[in-house]
């Protein structure tokens, strides 16, 4: 089952494709957590990607889709993955769908999870994410056990660097120019579902096990 995860920043991509990968046992592919951990490790890679997603502008598509190519013909792979936060341009899907091609492959689902921009902003500032694990959580609607501790790994929660609010606004209009196109790109391929991520976490969740039909 391949998965590709669609919405706005903050829309509850990351939070969603953590529990599609639990429950299918499949990889979660997450572009953001990628550079993020390049960022903390002091990479090439992370110091190139820093200098952007503190703007809350996107990489260069010349940075990511390698990356991405490689990592989904790795062996745990092979039942399926659920990609989150790529692709996210016109060019970025054209090139997994040549790279699938080229393997017999192709994208089975992509899941818009449809939240308004109004309700964006309020979300953001209420994420806390884990610097050891990635792991994210929300001062309100998904607290952790102990405050600003992660209940997985124990290390400490932060507000990310691109949460505060003037880069969340350049994020979604960066979103809005560059990355809903792909919602219309997949509709024409067959593959799309559209979820309300308005509601209750589980209830997003819910309806997603629906869509996938397992
Ligand atoms: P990335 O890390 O992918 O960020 P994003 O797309 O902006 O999305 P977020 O991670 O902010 O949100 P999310 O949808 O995962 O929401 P979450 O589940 O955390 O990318 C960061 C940057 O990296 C980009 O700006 C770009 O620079 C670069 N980048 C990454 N991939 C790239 C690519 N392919 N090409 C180029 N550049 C790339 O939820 C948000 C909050 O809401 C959480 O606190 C959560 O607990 C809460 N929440 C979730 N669901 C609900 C709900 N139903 N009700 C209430 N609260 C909820
Ligand atoms: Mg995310």
């Amino acid at each position: 089952m391949k998965i590709i995860m669609l919405g706005a920043p903050g829309a509850g991509k990351g939070t969603q494709a953590k529990k599609i990968a639990e429950k299918y046992g499949i990889p979660h592919i997450s572009t953001g957590d990628i550079f993020r951990a390049n960022i903390k490790n002091g990479t090439e890679l992370g110091k190139k990607a820093k200098t952007y997603m503190d703007q809350g502008l996107l990489v260069p598509d010349e940075l990511v889709v390698d990356l991405v190519v490689d990592r989904v013909q790795q062996a745990d792979c092979e039942k399926g993955y659920v990609l989150d936060g790529f692709p996210r341009t016109i060019p970025q899907a054209e090139s997994l769908d040549e790279a699938l091609a080229k393997l017999g492959d192709k994208v089975d689902f992509a899941i818009n999870v449809e939240v308004p921009d109004e309700n964006i902003i309020n979300r953001m500032g209420g994420r806390r994410a884990c610097v050891g694990c990635g792991a994210t959580y929300h001062v309100v609607f998904n607290a952790p056990k102990v405050e600003d501790v992660c209940d997985t790994c124990g290390e400490k929660l932060i507000l990310r660097d691109d949460d505060k609010p003037e880069t969340v606004k350049k994020r979604l209009d960066v979103y809005h120019e560059q990355t809903q196109p792909l919602i219309d790109y997949y509709k024409k391929a067959g593959v799309l579902k559209e979820v309300d991520g308005t509601v209750a976490m589980e209830e997003v969740f819910q309806a997603i096990v629906q869509v996938l039909g397992a």
